[in-house]
């Protein structure tokens, strides 16, 4: 045999090789764009919360939703009962300072009858927070396996094999919705679900929010590509402003933590109907130099917007004058709210709720504004014929930097949000009301 018809036959052996590792390759999954998740609303706190499947026998478990969240934290007995693959983060090692800011380590931990999760022997660890309570929890970090749904096709699901999270203690989980274990971070660290799922699957970093009102049904999450928010081909996010990032990142929040890891938008004024209320911008933007107090950010973590007191009044002030001009009778305001309405003097529309003056967050331009119907601005208290303005006035005692405007939940409802890291954008619809949809009838 001459040695090139060696090599020839060499070549074919390699082709026929290669041929059938990639018959092989066909029977695995194709590379995943995004992946869905569902949200639901607890009627109870009105918190926002998602399923996920975690540990060796995929346990299933609900954990509320914290946009500006740094990580998973949940405590399970049912998960630690049953899981074979969770591996604590050894300190010291490059893992650990990939997963956390500091040096955070537990040296030792004492349990019979020996390690579980949670409490392993020199453990790189972290603090998590409680967004409701403001208590922390300082535990070892571990990993374990999550599995996740992809959004296209056949739905397949998907194993991220070393999800980083923290099993923590019980006293976490005060607060939270009872069905709920725990909170998924969704914010800005290196170990939040959707930075984890883009490194993981190489997808875009970004992500979408569609969350549903009570009764509602399922809204849903989207991590990866959302391109196919979409209705008669046209896309629903019709406006976008810049992602903002608040560098203040010496102190800490008492109630939020890490203003870093949250995401802001730059609300320059707020309108009422057509009028432009007249408001303190140095609290509309991120005092930078200082500590990060003042803009505007987004928390699923808040039941409604809250507005810092002056800007706060100066809304309520403006929208009963709005109302009053519409003939709407202003009632006794009913807690948390500054300004209740009696029901029967309001038209309800078929499309986007009580016919109320609508609110504006106009940003970068004027043209370039969140626009809020009766549907999102108006809320019904336990009074019956009771409605009320669903912004509250933020909270004046806490420790740390404080935020002036968090746009809460209730003002997100019924519209895509999407969290655009890659190209630091946040891009939204209008309402879906208007669309004729909602979030739960949209993708699920
Ligand atoms: C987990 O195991 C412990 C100890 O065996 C037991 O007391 C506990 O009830 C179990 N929890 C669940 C949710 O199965
Ligand atoms: C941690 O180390 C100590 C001393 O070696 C040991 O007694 C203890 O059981 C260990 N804890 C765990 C959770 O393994
Ligand atoms: C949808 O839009 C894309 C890109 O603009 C275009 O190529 C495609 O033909 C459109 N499809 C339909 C059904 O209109
Ligand atoms: C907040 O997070 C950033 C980035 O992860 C970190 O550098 C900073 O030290 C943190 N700040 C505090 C007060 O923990
Ligand atoms: C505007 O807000 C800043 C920051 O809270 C405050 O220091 C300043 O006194 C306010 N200005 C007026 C005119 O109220
Ligand atoms: C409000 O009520 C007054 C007196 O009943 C009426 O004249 C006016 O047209 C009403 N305005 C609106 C906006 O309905």
């Amino acid at each position: 045999m001459s040695p090139s018809t060696r090599s020839i036959i060499l070549y074919s052996l390699l082709i026929m090789l290669l041929s059938s590792y990639n018959s092989n390759a066909q029977t695995t999954p194709p590379k995943p764009q995004s992946f869905i998740f569902p949200i639901k609303k607890d009627a109870k706190t009105n918190q926002y919360y998602t399923t996920i499947q975690i540990g060796s026998k995929a346990t299933t478990l609900d954990v509320v939703i914290d946009l500006g969240g740094k990580f998973l934290y949940f405590y399970s007995g049912d998960y630690s009962n049953a899981t074979s693959s969770y591996r604590p983060i050894p300190c010291g090692t490059r893992k650990c300072r990939t997963v956390v800011d500091t040096d955070g380590c537990v040296v030792f931990c004492n349990t019979s009858p020996g390690p579980a999760p949670g409490c392993t022997n020199n453990t790189c660890a972290d603090y998590a927070l409680n967004p409701f309570t403001g208590t922390q929890g300082y535990n070892g970090l571990g990993e374990d396996a999550l599995r996740v749904r992809s959004t296209r096709g056949s739905r397949r699901y998907y194993t991220v094999n070393n999800f980083p999270f923290q099993y923590s203690d019980p006293v976490l989980k005060d607060e939270l919705a009872s069905s709920t274990s725990g909170v998924i971070g969704l914010g800005r660290s290196k170990i939040s679900l959707p930075a984890q799922l883009s490194s993981a699957f190489k997808i875009r970093r970004k992500f979408g929010l569609c969350v549903p009102s009570s009764g509602g049904g399922n809204g849903n999450m989207i991590v990866g590509e959302t391109t196919y928010y979409k209705i008669s081909n046209k896309s629903l996010i019709s406006t976008t402003t810049p992602l903002l990032r608040n560098h203040g990142s010496k102190y800490n929040n008492g109630r939020l933590g890490n203003l870093t890891v949250e995401y802001f938008i730059g609300v320059r004024s707020i309108k009422v109907g057509s009028k432009t209320l007249s408001l303190n911008k140095t609290m509309l933007s991120i005092d930078e130099s200082n500590d990060g107090s003042g803009g505007t950010s987004i928390q699923t973590v808040r039941p409604y917007t809250t507005l810092q007191r002056p800007l706060y009044r100066a809304l309520v002030k403006e929208f009963v004058k709005a109302a009053r001009a519409k003939n709407i009778t202003r009632v006794k305001s009913v807690a948390p709210f500054g300004a209740c309405f009696d029901s029967k003097s309001v038209i309800v529309s078929s499309k986007t709720g009580p016919q109320v003056p609508t609110i504006d967050f106009v940003m970068q331009k004027k043209s370039v504004y969140w626009r809020f119907y009766g549907s999102n601005s108006m809320v019904r208290v336990a009074s019956k014929d009771v409605i009320c303005l669903a912004f509250v006035e933020g909270e004046i005692n806490i420790a740390g930097p404080t935020t002036s405007i968090e746009v809460g939940g209730y003002q997100m409802e019924n519209y895509l949000l999407e969290f655009d890291l890659a190209s630091s954008k946040f891009g939204f619809s209008s309402s879906l009301l208007l669309h004729d949809t909602t979030c739960s009838k949209f993708l699920s």
